[in-house]
């Protein structure tokens, strides 16, 4: 375990069942840390990212929270500092899409994207911020006090018609995590975000199940793959390990090229 990046530290990654949140979990895992593998439905999923991780020598528990309510956020942290004593890493990955065009979208269409997206990522880092402060430096674990991976995307740059509260969650996580970097620095807490492009993961199935819809997909983005959860994982495992310990405020994109504007290679 020595050799491992993230041995002994505890990571809770939200929405950890499926896509992102679950090729971060493995990957966070695999290098050591206790993952706290949080969703809202389908325990079945969360379990099995849970004994996938077990199956390789990791550590890791599935807890039920809807990121979007305060008591159940709590309740999550409690829990967790009751079985592994601590928390050393936030992975705010919890998120969603309701996508409609802007005239015909409902208040509660708005509100659930905005409550999931960005108000999840709120409370989350207000839990996890209390107990680093209350911890501090543990220096056989990490330099830092505390890590937070905030899960944004390339939407908090290029505007997305037909989403607007999609992207304007992603707006918001890029100051939310900028304003927590510049505002508990000090304090030795590194806030950073990742920003993907498409991913293959359940929420953007339309966008790549087709033979069409996967080579007007390809017009997109300039290194022509789909990105995979595991190309997340790697990049959060870097975030939140102190081989990044000079890295706070960025927002790192993931994208293959996307936010290039590959529409520009031949025109303009
Ligand atoms: C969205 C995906 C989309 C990708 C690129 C992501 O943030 O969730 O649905 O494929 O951005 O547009």
């Amino acid at each position: 375990m020595a050799d491992k990046k993230l041995t002994s530290q505890t990571a809770i990654v939200t929405g950890a069942n499926s896509g992102i949140g679950e090729g971060v979990a493995l990957a966070l895992g695999n290098e050591g840390a206790n993952v706290i593998v949080n969703y809202v439905t389908n325990p079945d999923a969360a379990n099995a990212v849970v004994e996938k991780i077990k199956s390789f020598g990791g550590n890791a528990i599935a807890i039920k929270a809807d990121v979007s309510n305060e008591g159940e956020v709590i309740n999550m942290f409690q829990q967790t500092i009751a079985q592994f004593g601590t928390v050393d890493i936030l992975v705010n990955n919890a998120g969603l899409q309701k996508d409609a065009r802007l005239h015909e979208m409902t208040l509660a269409q708005w509100q659930l994207v905005i409550d999931i997206n960005l108000t999840g990522q709120f409370l989350c880092a207000r839990e996890a911020i209390k107990e680093f402060l209350r911890r501090g430096i543990v220096p056989e674990r990490s330099v830092a006090c505390g890590k937070i991976i905030c899960m944004s995307s390339v939407h908090e740059m290029i505007p997305w018609a037909g989403h607007a509260n999609y992207a304007t969650s992603k707006g918001g996580i890029k100051m939310l995590m900028q304003t927590m970097a510049q505002e508990y620095g000090r304090e030795k807490i590194r806030v950073n975000s990742i920003c993907p492009g498409a991913i293959k993961t359940p929420i953007n199935t339309a966008a790549w199940s087709t033979p069409e819809a996967y080579n007007s997909l390809m017009n997109l983005i300039p290194y022509n793959r789909i990105g995979v959860p595991e190309d997340i994982g790697k990049l959060a495992v870097f975030l939140s390990s102190d081989d990044s310990d000079y890295i706070t405020g960025a927002s790192i994109f993931i994208d293959g090229g996307m936010t290039v504007f590959e529409g520009f290679a031949t025109g303009g």
